[in-house]
């Protein structure tokens, strides 16, 4: 198998990789420059036949999600930039727009000349204050250098980027949660159909993608379908569904490990080579216990499933959501998943936006239930309650309108069953935990 290169990440230890003159030194918008050469329909084209899923947490095929916007519309189209990156342990949006804001802005460039958009809102988490500068000082030496606004490249394409600070909660990331925001809005969102291409932002035809995966679109145009279908995982023989996980993925190590990190690799790498490989190994000579594979919305993998392929089949193979932002946070052997049960729960609770019953009271029964039990007084009864509540809230159960539901579920979900052990100690004990948390302060 040929060694693997970065691509993603290959300008980052550049000095000064976060400005025009490096990237264009770099070879940077010479992809947008063969784009603009390109029918707009032959670009999306292409991004469909790389087989391009989309980096956000749903793994949608990219080009396939830009054919679903209506022919012909006249306009407005408009192409949002999911910069939100809420997922806790999830990072790898952040070292891309620092890094590299050019091969964002080429990224967006390209999809919009795809789409036939001239309008793109960037929505970006607002605690990423380093993000927002690089970012708006590199649209702006776009503007300076003619490579946004009239005429690009003297090629009669236009287009306007809005650099957008979000509000700083989990639920702006869903996307219909981001256009209400962008909107002006609570970020509550939209019961789906319609979807986003037919009637997104002001009502208009929206296409809303990840940053990376938008880098992706910039090294694609740059590199070709077959280098992007050189790396990663081929498509299950054996699942007329399943499209494949192609291409190079950024995965974020934290948690308990030595050393924290941000790596590209192909797609299908397992959690212990990114543990043992990449992230320095389990923090103080311990074992883990417990691995998030994309993000705690997507549950946990135990000991025993370390070797599973973090692709976007391999979680869901062994019980988990799926590979969600691909983001592992490693929980070590000496900590009750009871306790880290209880942080997720929390999260999601505050979190939850509230429209819907399931969620807003299944979010925080569950915690009140998981703080009886650290506080000394839970009953084996609550951990059937527990699974009760999480398998009846969700998109999948069919009883909400966002997934945020089902990512607070999944954890529940797999942490009684996976690690019931731990539930049933902590009862057994009748211990209390040193921390309780103050119910209803969420
Ligand atoms: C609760 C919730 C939070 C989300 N947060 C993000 C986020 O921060 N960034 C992101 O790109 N996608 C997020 N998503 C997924 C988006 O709804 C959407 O699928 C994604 O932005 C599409 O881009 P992609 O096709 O390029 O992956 C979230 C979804 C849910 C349900
Ligand atoms: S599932 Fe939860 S977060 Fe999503 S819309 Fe309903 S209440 Fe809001």
């Amino acid at each position: 198998m040929p060694t693997f290169e970065p691509v993603l990440l290959a300008r980052i230890n550049t000095p000064d990789s976060h400005t025009l003159a490096t990237y264009q030194r770099d070879g940077g918008y010479q992809a947008l420059r063969k784009a603009l050469d390109m029918a707009p329909a032959d670009v999306t084209n292409l991004v469909k036949d790389s087989g391009l899923r989309g980096r956000g947490g749903a793994g949608f095929p990219c080009g396939l999600k830009w054919t679903f916007l209506p022919k012909d519309h006249p306009g407005p189209i408009y192409l949002c930039i999911n910069a939100d990156e809420s997922e806790p342990g999830t990072f790898n949006n952040r070292y891309l727009m620092e890094m590299d804001p050019h091969q964002l802005i080429e990224g967006i460039a390209i999809a919009c000349h795809a789409i036939r958009s001239k309008n793109a809102y960037l929505y970006l988490r607002f605690e990423y204050g380093l993000s927002y500068r690089r970012l708006d000082a590199a649209i702006k030496e776009c503007y300076a250098a003619g490579l946004l606004g009239k005429n690009i490249l003297g090629k009669g394409f236009d287009l306007d980027i809005v650099l957008h600070r979000g509000a700083a909660a989990y639920i702006c990331g869903e996307e219909t949660g981001l256009i209400e925001s962008l909107e002006g809005k609570r970020a509550w969102p939209r019961i789906k159909p319609p979807f986003p291409a037919i009637e997104g932002l002001f009502r208009k035809p929206t296409i809303v993608n990840n940053v990376e995966t938008l880098c992706c679109v910039k090294q694609i145009l740059d590199r070709g379908k077959e280098w992007f279908q050189s790396i990663g995982v081929k498509p299950d023989p054996n699942n007329p569904r399943d499209p494949g996980s192609y291409g190079p993925k950024l995965y974020t190590v934290s948690g308990h490990v030595n050393k924290p990190c941000c790596v590209e690799l192909p797609l299908g790498v397992t959690a212990r080579e990114l543990i043992e490989e990449h992230a320095g190994g389990v923090w103080k000579g311990r074992k883990a216990k417990a691995v998030v594979p994309g993000g705690i919305s997507m549950g946990f993998l135990s000991d025993k499933e370390l070797d599973t392929p973090l692709d976007f089949n391999g979680p869901g193979k062994v019980g988990c959501l799926g590979l969600g932002t691909a983001a592992v946070v490693v929980v070590d052997d000496q900590t009750n998943m009871v306790d880290v049960l209880y942080n997720c729960a929390r999260f999601f609770s505050h979190e939850s936006c509230g429209q819907c019953t399931p969620c807003r009271e299944g979010t925080n029964w569950m915690t009140r239930i998981l703080d009886r039990i650290r506080s000394g007084n839970g009953s084996m009864r609550d951990l059937d309650l527990l699974t009760e509540v999480a398998s009846s809230m969700g998109i999948i159960p069919g009883t909400t309108i966002c997934g945020l539901s089902d990512g607070a579920a999944w954890p529940v979900k797999n942490a009684i069953q996976k690690f019931r052990g731990d539930f049933e100690d902590y009862i057994n004990s009748g211990r209390k935990s040193v921390t309780p948390y103050p119910v209803g302060a969420h």
